[in-house]
């Protein structure tokens, strides 16, 4: 066991499932105080029971207004690393039928919400000189094989982390997104389109790899947040997809 992240608060949403779990696990065994945010109280009871004090559950939706304050008091004082991981897709709905509740609430929790986050963290993190923050993207940020809400939030996501990284480099801070491909986790994969799987199906079977487990993104998402390892990592948009991006 090795103490990347002694003394580290990091701040992970969507830490109850998935790939923000195991990132929020992993985080915690090399020594981090890992803030960790979700829609679901159950999953984050079950979660802390598992893991300890060291996994300080805030149970809130990432797009209520008072999100971002309730969940910097829960970091209380210095946040070294944020993880904006918590996502949800949009049932593959093409541009022709996605409805406008689809819409605001894909844009809400897996654009605007990190936004908000990345806006709240900043001024702490511009004053101590230091802090990473790492966004989780998609694949559908590279090519279609998704809804078009979901697609235009990861891009959304990537220019977001660009603009960070571009704007705030000389303050100390990085920024960097993690693009997973297909991951085993408890996303909501299912098509609410007839249409969209005739067009995205050939595409996903000529390209996507095998899914990946939880902790192998966990595992490229830690580096990132490593300021050792990753120093000079600033800006990047990196695939963690077995080579998908690569087809
Ligand atoms: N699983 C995949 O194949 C895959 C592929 C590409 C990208 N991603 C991205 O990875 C990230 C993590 O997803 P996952 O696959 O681990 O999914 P998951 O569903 O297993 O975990 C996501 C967690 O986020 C929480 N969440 C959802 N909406 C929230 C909200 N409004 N406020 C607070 N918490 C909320 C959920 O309760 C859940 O526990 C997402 O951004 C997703 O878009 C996943």
């Amino acid at each position: 066991m090795t103490s990347r992240f002694e003394n580290k608060t990091i701040i992970i949403t969507g830490a109850g499932s998935g790939i923000g779990l195991a990132a929020a696990k992993q985080a915690i065994a090399e020594g981090a105080k890992v803030v960790a945010v979700d829609l679901s109280a159950e999953r984050l009871d079950a979660a802390a029971a598992e893991i300890g004090p060291a996994y300080v559950p805030v149970a809130i939706d990432i797009t209520a207004a008072d999100a971002p304050d309730k969940i910097l008091a829960a970091a209380g004082g210095t946040v070294d690393v944020l993880v904006n991981n918590a996502g949800i897709m949009d049932g593959f709905l093409p541009a022709a039928e996605v409805d406008d509740k689809t819409w605001d609430l894909i844009l809400g929790v897996n654009l605007t919400a990190p936004f908000k986050l990345i806006r709240a963290v900043l001024p702490g993190m511009i004053e101590a000189g230091k802090g990473t923050i790492v966004n989780v993207s998609s694949e559908a940020s590279l090519r279609p094989c998704s809804g078009v809400a979901y697609a235009v939030s990861k891009r959304g996501i990537n220019a977001l982390t660009q603009h960070v990284a571009a704007l705030y480099r000389g303050k100390g801070i990085r920024c960097n997104a993690v693009v997973p491909g297909a991951v085993q986790t408890n996303v909501d994969g299912a098509f609410r389109s007839a249409y969209a799987p005739q067009v995205l199906g050939p595409l996903l079977q000529a390209g996507a790899t095998a899914p990946a487990a939880p902790e192998e993104l966990a595992a490229a998402i830690l580096f990132l947040a490593d300021d050792a390892a990753a120093s000079n990592v600033n800006g990047v948009i990196l695939p963690c997809d077995g080579g998908w991006s690569a087809v």
